[in-house]
Parts: structure tokens; C-alpha cells; sequence
């Protein structure tokens, strides 16, 4: 049967690039060797990591002044190391959710954190940034709740902060549409949604921004440790870079971020259309700026609740992955990153239409 992977992260990867990175753990280009056993220093790793930070640049638009780098951690050490770099005195945070909250708890141990909003089911845009702060840090996509900050409200973002360093959080929709980069000092995240296995974070982050904290960074810890040193400082996560690199190619070869954008928007509506049309489940996010195309959640309509295991039962008998919600959201998440293609949302929306007939 085949199988349709809605899982929020680790998560889908095109299939072509499951294949070229299975290739090249049994033989790396042709060298006799696995990428399992190489040295990161060979003089064949270094062009891997050297071609998916100009991919990055290239598909993104990356201005120039920027670096872009592939570190261990996760997203969540850069909750640290966010403020380690940037917090002089005062932050300023968008809390749309857990990871935004995460961010905060690790930013307030380096100085006086502002929480200028909060909210888990939409997107805020009633606040001020505080002029006086060093940085204003988002979420622009809450992969639990499903929310996105719009193309919209970012342009509002932007207009509003004045000349307050941007850093965003963009784990869960990097490479999903286009982004302005030059208007961030830092975008990072988990690269296990849209570009690679577990195990590599990606940073991208503008070499002008650091220097300007007065207090010692741990040496691991300081982003101009990890620029000086090409990403390769120390032992970097090799296999993930690896398959980064393929993912990044195949995005290019498909059309690059105008294409996934269309193919994204084509996905999300269809699902969304689906739910809002349903007599048995209703999306969570009812504000449709505010919905993700990346993470929709949705839940059984009141009165249809007990319905929730067996729905969970067809769906997974029909090749349904991951699709049960997050624990603090409760019904069902169908997480559609760019790997997933409009057939493989397309076949959740006919698993849905199949069950509410029967109901
Ligand atoms: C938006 C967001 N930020 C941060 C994280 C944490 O990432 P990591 O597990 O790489 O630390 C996640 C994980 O799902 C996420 O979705």
C-alpha cells in the first residue's frame, strides 16, 4: 500500500533524494567509499557543504553580507544562541505558540525579554516593537497550532520595526515561499521539515549583526566561530548536509521557490476547502490569513468527537502517516512540507470525503 507522510518533522523527503543519499552510503561518487565513513576534511566534503550554502543563497535570494551555515543543536540550542550573540540588554518576542515560548524561557537568562504579544490560534498584529531593543524575534510558522504569519503581516513587521534587528524562526517553512531575507539578521531552524534528514540546523545570518554583545560567547556558541570556520569548526553533521544538498538541488530543478510556492498554496487550499466544506471536522484556525500551509490541524465538529479513533483507523487502513495532532491540540494534523505533492494531499481529501459518506 502506499504511503502518504503527513508526519510534522522528521519528515517526507522526495523520494529521488532518499534514493541518491541511500546511493551514496554505499558508494560516495564513486570514490569506494560510504559518506558514513569519510572524513569531513576530504577534499570531497568540502564542495558538498560549499554548493548547498550557494543553493541557499541562490534559491533565496540571500543578499550579500550574509552567511549561511549548517550546525548541530537543533533549532532549540538556537534559542540560546540567539540571545548568547544578539541580547545586549533588552528583546523584544512574538509568542505564537510552544516554540515561540521556548525561545523566550532561553532568551531571559541573557537580559530583559518584552513579550509584545501572545496568542496560539492566530497571529497577532495589534503591538508595538520596542525601539530600544536589540532584536525582535518571530515564529513564522507554529507547527502545533498551525499558524503562519501572511506575506502580509510580515510586510507590516517589517514596516514597524524600524531599525530593530529582525530573527526569525522559520524551522517549519523555510524554502516554502519567498522571504525577504534582507530584512532578517537571523532566520534559523531545524532543517528536518523542508530540507533535510534530522540532525542539521541551518543559520542564516548577516555578518554585520555580531560583535556588538560585550559579554564572553562560548566558543561553540558564537556564530563568527562557525563563519570562520565554513561550517566545519568541528565535525558537522555530514550525512544530513549531504542529503540538504540533494534536496536543494531537486527544489532548484523543479522551478525553485516560485514553483514549491504554487504547488504549496494548491495543496493547502484543496485541504482547507475540504475541512471548511465538511459536515464532520472543522480546521482550528478559523482566520484563513492565519492558517498554515505547512501544519493544517483540524478536529471532528462538536457532537462527532467520538468518531476520533476510528476516523484515525480508516485514515492510517488508507495509508494515512502521522496525522494524529499534536497532544495540546488534540484531533488531526496533516503536515503538507514541500516534498509532499498536491496527489498526496489530494488522496487525504478523498480518505476524508470516503469516511464523511459513510457517516
Ligand atoms: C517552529 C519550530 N521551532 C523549533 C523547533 C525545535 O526544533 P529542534 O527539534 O530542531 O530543536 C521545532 C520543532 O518541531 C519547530 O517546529
Amino acid at each position: 500500500m502506499k504511503k502518504y507522510n503527513f508526519n510534522a518533522g522528521p519528515s517526507i523527503l522526495p523520494q529521488e533524494v532518499i534514493k541518491q543519499t541511500a546511493e551514496a552510503v554505499l558508494d560516495f561518487q564513486g570514490e569506494g567509499l560510504s559518506i558514513l565513513e569519510i572524513s569531513h576534511r576530504a577534499k570531497y566534503f568540502q564542495p558538498v557543504v560549499d554548493e548547498a550554502e550557494a543553493l541557499m543563497k541562490e534559491l533565496l535570494g540571500v543578499p550579500e553580507g550574509y552567511r549561511v551555515l549548517f550546525l548541530g543543536g537543533g533549532a532549540s540550542l538556537q534559542f540560546c544562541m540567539v540571545p548568547y550573540n544578539m541580547l545586549e540588554k533588552k528583546a523584544a518576542y512574538l509568542n505564537t505558540g510552544v516554540w515561540s515560548k521556548k525561545a523566550v524561557k532561553e532568551a531571559k537568562g541573557f537580559g530583559e525579554v518584552v513579550e509584545v504579544a501572545q496568542s496560539t490560534n492566530s497571529i497577532p498584529n495589534d503591538y508595538e516593537i520596542p525601539q530600544d531593543a536589540d532584536y525582535f524575534h518571530i515564529t513564522t510558522n507554529n507547527t502545533i497550532f498551525g499558524t503562519e504569519i501572511s506575506e502580509r503581516k510580515l510586510q507590516e513587521i517589517y514596516a514597524k520595526k524600524g531599525n530593530v534587528s529582525l530573527i526569525a524562526d522559520m524551522s517549519s517553512d523555510i524554502l516554502s515561499r519567498p522571504v525577504d531575507v534582507s530584512k532578517f539578521d537571523i532566520i534559523y531552524g531545524g532543517a528536518q521539515k523542508n530540507i533535510a534528514p534530522a540532525g542539521v540546523t541551518f543559520v542564516i545570518v548577516k555578518e554585520s549583526c555580531l560583535g556588538k554583545v560585550s559579554r564572553y560567547i562560548p566558543t561553540m556558541l558564537n556564530y563568527q566561530t562557525h563563519i570562520d570556520g565554513g561550517s566545519m569548526f568541528n565535525t558537522p553533521p555530514v550525512l544530513p548536509i549531504y542529503t540538504a544538498l540533494l534536496n536543494l538541488r531537486w527544489l532548484k530543478a523543479n522551478g525553485g521557490i516560485e514553483w514549491i510556492n504554487r504547488r504549496n498554496q494548491e495543496k493547502a487550499d484543496l485541504l482547507y476547502k475540504c475541512l471548511d466544506e465538511s459536515k464532520l471536522f472543522t480546521p482550528t484556525i478559523m482566520d484563513k490569513e492565519d492558517r498554515s500551509r505547512m501544519n493544517i490541524c483540524f478536529v471532528f465538529k462538536p457532537g462527532y468527537e467520538e468518531l476520533q479513533d476510528d476516523f484515525f483507523k480508516f485514515a492510517t487502513e488508507r495509508g494515512m502517516v502521522g496525522i494524529k495532532g499534536h497532544r495540546l491540540v488534540g484531533g488531526f494534523r496533516a503536515s503538507c512540507y514541500n516534498a509532499m505533492d498536491v496527489e498526496g494531499v489530494q488522496a487525504l481529501v478523498d480518505c476524508i470525503k470516503e469516511y464523511e459518506k459513510l457517516h
